[in-house]
């Protein structure tokens, strides 16, 4: 029912992400680096075994993650692409929208290779590696989960009204960023700022957070806070729904 579109040689025609693709210079990061990630992985894994959706766990193993060693992007697309069809492309920061979009609509998944220091372990402002593929890469493995990405970044590359793509920007953040599933009867995590920040994951896991149904409307509805730790967020019964949602939302902006 989920078609796989692949990317193929789509990622040779990129034009708004062209400046921004680099490189994993791999061999370059320090053994302090290294020491640093499987710092991080310390820290979230034993939450994150009991709360992450099975999912995020299955994609985990999928990828070939190492708990001690900086992931190399290369390797991660190796066995991702004939699964969903997607990469784990290095970029150098921060992309403009238009860029971030046509590169999900190819199925590439835009990611820094900077990694925080030892100061920072618990928060940083900018997504660094660890965000990007501890906290994303692993739904990548998930065809479904991976079909909605791709439309996702196919619908919004072709919006150039500012309140469209601030309505639909709070799809991705209430979902791709701090998604929560119901799994028999418990809430799980899934999105990448509660799967890669102990201090949102903990909120949610003690009643800190009112979880609500997701609903298309209601999620559409609500602004996105990102100076605080989250007092509302949306749980899905399966990743059908969001991939339902998004062609919902796309059937819409059509008709209107
Ligand atoms: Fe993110």
């Amino acid at each position: 029912m989920h078609i796989v579109e692949k990317a193929g040689t789509k990622g040779a025609s990129l034009v708004a992400a062209a400046p921004y693709l680099t490189e994993q210079r791999y061999e370059e990061y320090t053994p302090e680096q290294h020491e640093v990630w499987a710092e991080l992985v310390r820290r979230r894994r034993p939450q994150l075994e009991a709360h992450a959706c099975r999912e995020y766990l299955d994609g985990y193993q999928f990828i070939g993650l190492e708990d001690d060693r900086l992931p190399n992007l290369s390797a991660i697309s190796r066995r991702l692409k004939p699964r969903t069809g997607w990469s784990t492309t290095p970029v150098s920061g921060f992309l403009p929208s238009d860029a971030f979009f046509e590169m999900l609509d190819a199925r590439m998944f835009p990611t820094t290779t900077w990694l925080r220091g030892r100061d920072s372990l618990a928060y940083t402002p900018e997504p660094d590696i660890f965000h990007d593929v501890f906290g994303h890469v692993p739904m990548h493995a998930h065809k479904v989960f991976a079909d909605f990405l791709q439309h996702y970044g196919s619908v919004c590359a072709r919006i150039k009204d500012a309140n469209t793509l601030e309505r639909l920007g709070r799809l991705f953040w209430y979902t791709v960023e701090f998604g929560l599933i119901r799994e028999k009867g418990s809430v799980k995590v899934y999105g990448s700022g509660v799967i890669s920040s102990h201090g949102e994951c903990t909120n949610v896991i003690e009643g800190g957070c009112q979880v609500r149904d997701f609903d298309l409307d209601e999620v559409l509805n609500t602004p996105v806070k990102v100076d605080r730790i989250h007092s509302l967020l949306f749980a899905i019964e399966s990743f059908d729904q969001i991939y339902e949602a998004m062609h919902e939302a796309e059937r819409r902006l059509r008709a209107s």
